[in-house]
């Protein structure tokens, strides 16, 4: 199912049996699509600045509601203690406690300092009821105790681990037994119109625009590329099974644009 890239990559391949409309994007392997952890942690710290302005911008506005769905999704069952997990600069985290069955606690969590120092002005502003915290740390090797939390949020940030496989490990053992996993990432549209628009967008206008006002060479051609390598959800539910998730579903959001994954531990 997977193609390994020199040392330290996996490119996964689509998931076959899934009708889709191809996808007129097909990504060249290169360095740059690597995930390798370091490199991964000094392209976040680098367009930190930004990251937030260029959401908006290359998702047309429409990211906060990706958030606020994954938020909702979270909260059912009224969750005590949440982790957002690659958190950033605190987005779904916010999203998390202004739910309606928001948690007593929410954590954001990642390891980029630059993204987590954003995060926490934007929680303090935003959150005076002391409800939140900020953890530096990494995915592949979560700084919580087993079962710390009922219920964990990851919004665009598995498609950026090294090993998926060794992520959704650690988030089930961070997991109380029962606890849910919300998993928010980027997908592939399935109707042959957006599709087709969608892949022209990703090839050429977000590597451009994303990279200029960045001010940085490569993150948006790495952002574009690792979305059209991507997955296909199928294959994501089933690395949840495999991880030992049961419950495991999912529901395209924006037309196939993101991709909101449940599981339950
Ligand atoms: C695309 S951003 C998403 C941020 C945020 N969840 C949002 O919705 O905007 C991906 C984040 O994952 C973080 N990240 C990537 N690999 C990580 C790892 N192994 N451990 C912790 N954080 C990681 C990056 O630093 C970055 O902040």
């Amino acid at each position: 199912m997977s193609q390994t890239l020199g040392t330290n990559a996996t490119l996964y391949q689509p998931s076959k049996g899934v009708s889709r409309a191809p996808f007129p994007y097909t990504p060249r392997v290169t360095d740059e699509t690597s995930r390798d952890p370091e490199r991964i942690r000094a392209m976040f710290g680098g367009i930190a600045r930004r990251y937030d302005l260029l959401n908006r911008v290359l998702s047309l506005g429409l990211d906060r509601s990706w958030r606020r769905a994954a938020a909702r999704e979270a909260c059912v069952g009224s969750p005590i203690r949440v982790l957002d997990l690659c958190g950033g600069t605190g987005d779904l985290t916010l999203a998390l406690l202004r739910d309606r069955g928001a948690p007593r606690q929410v954590v954001c969590c990642d390891f980029s300092q630059p993204m987590l120092l954003k995060a926490a002005v934007k929680l303090h502003r935003h959150d005076r009821s002391g409800r939140h915290a900020v953890v530096l740390g990494d995915a592949l090797r979560l700084p919580f105790a087993d079962g710390a939390f009922d219920a964990l949020t990851v919004a665009f940030g598995i498609r950026n681990l090294h090993d998926m496989t060794v992520g959704f490990g650690e988030m089930r053992r961070v997991i109380a037994p029962g606890g849910r996993l919300v998993v928010l990432e980027f997908s592939r549209p399935t109707g042959p119109v957006l599709s087709r628009a969608y892949g022209v967008y990703l090839r050429s206008v977000v590597p451009r625009l994303g990279d200029r006002a960045s001010g940085r060479e490569g993150p948006y051609r790495y952002l574009a590329r690792t979305i059209a390598g991507f997955p296909e959800p199928d294959r994501i539910a089933g690395l949840l099974r495999e991880a030992g998730f049961g419950g495991v579903g999912w529901r395209a959001l924006s037309g196939g644009i993101v991709c909101l994954h449940t599981a339950l531990r």
